[in-house]
């Protein structure tokens, strides 16, 4: 009888969860157990509602969960069963001290790999999940080994490439797999049993196989080439609405050469999510050690153009309604960082509202994904502020409270409001009756639309005063001074 394959993975996140279902759903044979340390978390995992809204993911859990998928809080005795350990925890950007702002903040990190080594009692492999700063495999293994009390332990990297809102479809047919290992017999092997689970349903040609530097950088370099082109198209969107191109069509035009590719070139209100920002201040970071600043400047340029995004979106708002927005009702639609999840992580809806209550305006959100608590949350949450000499300070609670209302639906969330943004592209903002809209709003009747959701010229038949990124600009807005 071969022995069953045992995985544990630390960390029940956006990334452990998705990605061990996926993983105990198509290898029968291999049993998996989540872990955590927040008991909520494994206990919402657990239930009928699961602590993150991703498409497809109630039916992966529900086929596997009780079977050979676990989630449980008892760490230790999961770790010590385990022949492969996933550490899925979170790497956020450090708030303090030596790197804050920009460096990986590895405490997590860290206390899980000391946890390894406290209560392994057999050889394992330990997986690096969590994107991480290149060459934090070695300091792991030196606590592993130093540790080891006799114990193998064999380290890869394996970065996970998935995007929230498609993490199942992504994890379903990944466009290529990344093992990192040592190249010595026992990392060989190590690299192959891993890639064993991963043949169940991925086609080995798209299982790359590198050392563990290459394997940790090129998940940094991957989240940093991405983000650089939408800060690439967003830049061209402030020229187009300066000139009258269309920035849907200059990007359509650039997109059909196929060495540059048609995806992934949406102009928008700037990116947000936990990844990009955090990956890219990393990137500049560990640039910024080797002794590289003209690198590190140029990856900081893209986070650079991001923050420029979201604040010509909220002065275009405040400029384009006689420059104050002081005790208007402002309608948002939208708070998630884009549409098919319920996160908020670094969403741009934080800056926008930031910029807008600074300006002392009333905004009336509805996001179909986001509560209420999430939202007050997030908007009197003490954001890091890495480089912003001009950054507003997070409001009190209770001021958050007095300015910002959330809706439960968009016709009540724009009723009486000056302005509406929308900031999430949620496909049922395709599909709004805006007509019905536009009577019960405020005139003259203003719609920015951070995320070329509506058709600018349909608007404007129906009366709004209509701001989108990158399109030809609205009479209304011709007139006035380039704002920045
Ligand atoms: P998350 O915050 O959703 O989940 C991390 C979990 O780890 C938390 O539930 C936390 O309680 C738990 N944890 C922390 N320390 C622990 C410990 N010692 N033992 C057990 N559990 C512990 O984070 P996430 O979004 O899943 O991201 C995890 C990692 O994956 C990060 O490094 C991130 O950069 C990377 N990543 C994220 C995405 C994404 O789309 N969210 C995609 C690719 C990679
Ligand atoms: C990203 C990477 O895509 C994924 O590979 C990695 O594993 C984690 O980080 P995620 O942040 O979940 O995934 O979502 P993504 O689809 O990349 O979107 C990030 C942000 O960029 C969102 O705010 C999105 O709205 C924005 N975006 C994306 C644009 O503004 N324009 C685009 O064309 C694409």
């Amino acid at each position: 009888l071969v022995k069953m394959v045992k995985i544990c993975c630390l960390g029940a996140g956006y990334v452990g969860g998705p990605t061990m279902a996926v993983i105990a759903l198509k290898c029968p044979d291999v049993e998996v157990v989540v872990v955590d340390i927040t008991s909520a978390r494994i206990n919402a995992w657990n239930s009928e509602q699961l602590p993150i809204y991703e498409p497809g993911l109630d039916d992966v859990v529900k086929e596997s969960r009780g079977r050979n998928l676990f989630f449980s809080t008892d760490i230790e005795k999961h770790i010590s069963e385990a022949d492969i350990v996933f550490v899925s925890v979170n790497t956020p950007t450090k708030t303090q001290g030596l790197g804050a702002g920009k460096a990986a903040d590895l405490t997590y990190w860290e206390s899980a790999a000391r946890m390894i080594a406290d209560v392994a009692k057999s050889d394992k492999i330990v997986v690096e999940k969590s994107t991480v700063p290149v060459k934090t495999a070695e300091a792991i293994e030196k606590i592993l080994i130093h540790n080891s009390k006799g114990i193998n332990f064999q380290i890869l990297s394996n970065p996970e490439f998935l995007a929230e809102g498609t993490a199942i479809q992504d994890l379903f047919n990944p466009d290529r797999v990344l093992i990192g290992g040592r190249d010595t017999p026992e990392g060989k092997k190590a690299v192959q049993t891993l890639k064993e689970v991963y043949t169940h349903w991925v086609p080995e040609d798209r299982i790359l196989t590198t050392n563990l530097w290459s394997a940790e950088l090129s998940k940094l370099a991957a989240n940093a080439f991405l983000a650089q082109r939408i800060s690439s198209v967003n830049a061209i969107s402030a020229l187009c609405e300066a000139t009258g191109a269309n920035v849907s069509e200059v990007a359509y035009a650039v997109g059909k050469d196929a060495r540059i590719g048609p995806k992934f070139l949406n102009a928008s209100i700037g990116f947000g999510g936990s990844c990009f920002q955090k990956d890219i201040l990393n990137l500049v970071y560990i640039c910024e050690c080797n002794g590289l600043p003209e690198v590190a400047q140029y990856w900081k340029s893209v986070i650079q153009i991001n923050d420029y995004q979201k604040s010509r979106f909220v002065n275009r708002i405040v400029s384009s309604m006689f420059n104050t927005v002081a005790n208007k009702k402002i309608a948002m639609l939208g708070f998630a960082f884009k549409k098919d999840t319920g996160d908020t992580r670094e969403t741009p809806a934080i800056d926008v509202c930031n910029g807008l209550l600074g300006d002392k305006a009333n905004i009336c959100i509805y996001d179909p994904q986001v509560t209420q608590d999430q939202i007050e949350r997030d908007l009197a949450m003490n954001k890091f502020d890495w480089d912003h000499p001009t950054h507003l300070q997070p409001m009190s609670p209770m001021a958050v409270r007095k300015q910002v209302t959330v809706s439960s639906d968009a016709y009540s969330a724009t009723k009486d409001a000056h302005g509406v943004c929308i900031v999430t592209e949620w496909d049922e903002f395709k599909t709004l009756d805006f007509t019905r809209i536009y009577e019960g709003m405020q005139k003259p009747a203003f719609v920015f639309d951070g995320r070329n959701v509506v058709n600018p010229e349909k608007l404007r038949q129906i009366g709004f005063i209509v701001y989108s990124i990158g399109k030809p600009l609205d009479l209304w807005m011709k007139d006035m001074p380039a704002v920045s």
